[in-house]
């Protein structure tokens, strides 16, 4: 069996990462959208039309199922709009009722944090309405976030820089979760860690979705289905040997952060 995932660019690999842990046997296409990252700061039309190509893209390649590994992206995909092709896609979207089922009975705030088209999209406005009954949820968008993790220097001080001014005027010391509502952002919980009260949960949606991935597959993995094989792309284009170089170095940078 094969499941294909995809993002605008390698945040997605933070979604890959656990499946890989859960679901070691299967079958993978990793697909970035490097040609279009940042969706965060395209127009809905613009995304529509790149998720449209990915999605032919997986299926001309036999996939078993879809993942979605962009809250973005999600946003702009409805369920109708998923509900039309032949296989199972998986979408994802800030972890909100996670982090609210889970410490809302805790003193304090949640701070949802994900890209400017999920901010403003009916999507999340739609699910604070549900969940957020109290409004202890506040919103913040960090598109430079993206920027960051696509260059792959996770040790500069201007990360820091741009998550301090960005924070200038919310109540930072109250926040009891961080909503991690978009994938590129899974690679800097060491900075959020230096910033937030120390006992503030990060909360993200990897496994929540890999389980639904799980209950969506149109039979049980069993084993011998596949062999654990995983294929990166570019924009359509296998990746050179030193984008799959690249491509392990996030994967490293995802090992340390998994038990932050
Ligand atoms: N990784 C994507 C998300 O989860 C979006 C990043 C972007 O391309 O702006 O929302």
């Amino acid at each position: 069996m094969k499941v294909g995932i995809f993002d605008s660019g390698i945040g997605g690999l933070s979604v890959l990462h656990h499946a890989l842990q859960v679901m070691p046997e299967m079958d993978f296409i990793y697909y970035a959208d490097e040609a279009h990252v940042p969706y965060g700061e395209k127009t809905r039309e613009q995304i529509k039309g790149y998720i449209d190509d990915i999605i032919e893209f997986m299926l001309g390649r036999q996939v078993d199922a879809i993942v979605i590994a962009c809250n973005t992206a999600t946003s702009v995909a409805t369920k109708e709009y998923r509900d039309k092709f032949p296989v199972p896609i998986i979408g994802m979207e800030p972890a909100v009722k996670q982090a609210v089922e889970s410490y809302g009975d805790l003193p304090g705030r949640i701070l949802a944090a994900a890209t400017p088209v999920t901010i403003a999209g009916d999507k999340l406005q739609n699910l604070l309405e549900k969940v957020d009954q109290e409004h202890d949820v506040d919103l913040i968008a960090l598109p430079k976030l993206v920027r960051f993790a696509e260059t792959g220097d996770f040790e500069t001080a201007l990360i820091r820089e741009y998550l301090l001014d960005a924070l200038k005027d919310y109540p930072i010391d109250e926040y009891k979760a961080l909503v991690l509502g978009c994938t590129h952002f899974n690679y800097f919980k060491e900075y959020y860690k230096e910033i937030f009260p120390e006992n503030t949960r990060f909360v993200d949606g990897n496994a929540g979705t890999i389980r639904q991935l799980l209950r969506m597959l149109p039979k049980k993995p069993q084993s011998g289905d596949s062999s654990g094989n995983v294929e990166y792309f570019f924009s359509g284009k296998p990746v050179t040997l030193k984008e799959r170089e690249k491509i392990q170095r996030y994967l490293e940078q995802l090992d340390k952060m998994k038990d932050i």
